[in-house]
């Protein structure tokens, strides 16, 4: 697959904003011959949606979140919280359309119950999970994260779920699981993205991610099925997602309708686009720039808006080194990405 890398590859650390990154980003989707029509679409967008939509009076707020019983995170509390508003209103979705307003927009009457969930492959039990059980099997407990995304941003979120380790035990996986495959949702008529190709950003669905088996176990692995004590929007993956908080915001699949236990590594959706740009392992590495941008710093989304500085260091393993790099101790970061 040819890749035309822009000539803007040697951006300084300086000059990134999100949006330039962002726009970086399109282009290597556009350079694959799928011009993002998002640009077009917007315009046609109504943006009232963003503000308010956890308000009944709004007629597009169908979608409804419900209060959620947790155990409080006592160990991140320092860490500051993205104000909720941002958390659910700059999306990276593109089921729901390529540009960060469109998922919270185009995803309000997306259909969570039914859903089933299903878990299989190198297993002793496979199970189906439905609606219920995704917040009812396991004890819920809220964690507080940073969520580095490729582009150079990130956010803070108090998400609630269960370890993904707790979900795997109870499918016993057998000697051969070494690697776990996840797929999103495949619905076009509820994903507009799915089968428009341009508002989709070209990506190939459904959605899908991957974990070496020791990842997939470590217990900051999470399923999420809620933020800010509430079920989890549509545009931030209900009614189940992954959060693997050490990792770039792109291996945090959302929506999730299969896990599979694997012998091999899986392919994945953005390693599949560009191979080059975007690892299986996908660790957060200041030392390992993306090939078009430096991801040394990272601008945190603050209430202040997209382009209020706020630029802060980034950390390796976005800083939860401690209990993850362990897992790396004999690989070369800069070859496995
Ligand atoms: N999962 C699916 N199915 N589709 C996507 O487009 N985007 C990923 C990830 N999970 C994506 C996805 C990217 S690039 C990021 S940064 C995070 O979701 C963003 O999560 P948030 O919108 O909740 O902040």
């Amino acid at each position: 697959m040819l890749i035309k890398i822009p000539s803007s590859s040697t951006l300084k650390t300086s000059d990134i904003t999100d949006e330039s990154v962002y726009i970086q980003r399109r282009q290597l989707v556009k350079s694959m011959g799928f011009l993002g029509a998002g640009a077009l679409l917007g315009s046609a967008i109504s943006h009232k949606a963003n503000a308010g939509f956890f308000d009944s009076k709004d007629a597009d707020a169908s979608f409804k979140t419900t209060a959620l019983n947790y155990k409080a995170d006592k160990d991140n509390l320092s860490l500051i919280r993205t104000p909720e508003q941002k958390v659910i209103s700059h999306n990276n979705f593109y089921e729901f359309g390529a540009q960060k307003n469109q998922p919270a927009e185009l995803s309000q009457n997306f259909k969570v119950n039914p859903w089933q969930l299903t878990i299989s492959g190198e297993c002793e039990n496979p199970i189906t999970l439905d609606y219920d059980d995704l917040t009812t099997m396991f004890a819920l407990e809220e964690r507080i994260y940073r969520l580095r995304c490729v582009e150079a941003w990130s956010m803070v979120v108090p998400w609630i779920g269960f370890s993904l380790a707790e979900l795997l035990k109870k499918v016993a996986p057998n000697s051969s699981a070494k690697y776990v495959l996840f797929e999103t949702l495949f619905d076009p008529e509820q994903m507009p993205g799915q089968s428009n190709r341009r508002l989709g950003g070209g990506i190939a669905y459904p959605y899908v991610e991957g974990l070496r088996i020791d990842e997939a176990m470590n217990p900051l692995t999470l399923m999420s099925v809620g933020l800010y004590g509430k079920t989890l929007p549509p545009q931030n993956g209900a009614p189940i997602r992954l959060v693997v908080p050490w990792k770039y915001g792109f291996k945090s699949i959302k929506s999730i309708v299969s896990i599979k236990l694997v012998r091999e590594q899986p392919q994945t959706t953005w390693n599949k686009l560009a191979s080059n740009e975007y690892g299986f392992y996908a660790n957060v590495n200041p030392a390992h720039d993306h090939p078009r941008w430096s991801q040394a710093s990272e601008r945190r989304i603050t209430s202040g808006g997209l382009f209020a500085k706020n630029r802060i260091e980034t950390l390796p393993f976005n800083g939860y080194g401690e209990q993850v790099a362990h897992m790396y101790k004999n690989m070369d970061l800069s070859k496995y990405y």
